[in-house]
């Protein structure tokens, strides 16, 4: 029996959720349940796509994205653990860490009375990752898909001893313009400017994008909102656990060097990430499970 047939035969829901060879070949859940169809690659546990009815779609996906095994592909929601952004000493490692390019087990999937459906993932210590990170560990990740799109991540810690990581879910959203749209929530935030020498500022107003923009907000608070006039929607976030906000856009420059952002595509694209990174990194005690949360909803058609 292959991969998939196994995988249909545990997992599939008619009406609901089934497993396919996505792109690249990759396997690819593939929610589709009546109120929201989503894409979700079992490598990394990465949504690839959201998209509520006939709405468009939410969540953005490079055209110039590579799908190879192992490789980290741009767009869609990676999973940045057990690491932020460059590994803190040792800058070989991998950027973001190795969830997002492990390839995670599907542990559990369920339709629920109200039409949404959820896949549970689950990532656990292996010979591989202890070479990168020498604790045990288990990941837990749920994607509940319905009108809104909501993301849990568990961190168990299994071990004798406490571990800190620190981790992001890098949301890749699709804009109209990147030039039009606003940000809400930030205002009187400090953030880490990753443009300008990691110079702590203050949000003193809605974010507005011109420039390479990368910035690390820092304890913020939990709602946010991407307002843009173009798709005359808002997108709404709400974030439990989460203290730390990325603002991302590579722009111009950044982004041919990049080599798989397609070409303009910084235009249509914003990466607000939830997580918890610099003095805002977890600990988690032995013993103990940590969880972050986000759910995206479209607050207005505007
Ligand atoms: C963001 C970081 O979260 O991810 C940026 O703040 C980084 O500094 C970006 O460039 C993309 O990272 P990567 O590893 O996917 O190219």
């Amino acid at each position: 029996m292959t991969e998939l047939d196994s995988l249909n035969q545990q997992f599939a829901i008619p009406g609901h959720v089934d497993f396919v060879a996505g792109p690249g070949g990759l396997i690819q859940a593939s929610i589709n349940n009546g109120l929201a169809s989503a894409e979700i690659l079992l490598q990394g546990a990465q949504v690839i796509g959201w998209q509520a009815g006939h709405a468009a779609p939410v969540i953005w996906l490079s055209k110039g994205a590579r799908f190879e095994a192992g490789k980290a592909i741009r767009g869609g929601i990676p999973i940045c653990w057990p690491w932020f952004g460059p590994h803190p000493e040792t800058p070989a490692l991998p950027a973001h860490g190795f969830a997002r390019t492990a390839f995670w087990e599907v542990a559990h999937t369920e339709a629920f009375p109200n039409g949404a459906t959820c896949i549970d993932f689950k990532l656990q210590a292996s010979a591989s990752t202890l070479a990168l990170w020498p604790h045990e560990f288990e990941l837990h990740y749920r994607v509940t898909v319905s009108q809104t799109l909501t993301l849990e991540l568990l961190t168990h810690n299994p071990g004798n001893s406490a571990f800190t990581i620190t981790e992001a879910l890098h949301t890749y959203f699709a804009v109209g313009d990147i030039g039009d749209i606003t940000i809400d929530g930030l205002a009187g935030c400090a953030y880490v400017d990753k443009v300008d020498q990691e110079k702590t500022k203050i949000e003193r107003g809605n974010v507005q994008i011109d420039s390479e923009t990368d910035r690390v907000y820092l304890d913020t608070p939990g709602e946010f909102n991407i307002t843009d006039p173009r798709l005359k929607r808002r997108i709404h976030v709400h974030a439990e656990d989460s203290y730390s906000t990325v603002v991302w856009n590579p722009w111009q420059i950044k982004s041919e060097k990049m080599g798989d952002m397609g070409q303009d595509g910084y235009r249509t694209m914003v990466c607000m990430e939830g997580g918890n990174a610099y003095n805002n990194a977890v600990t988690v005690p032995s013993g103990q499970t940590h969880r972050l949360s986000t759910t995206y909803s479209i607050a207005d058609q505007l």
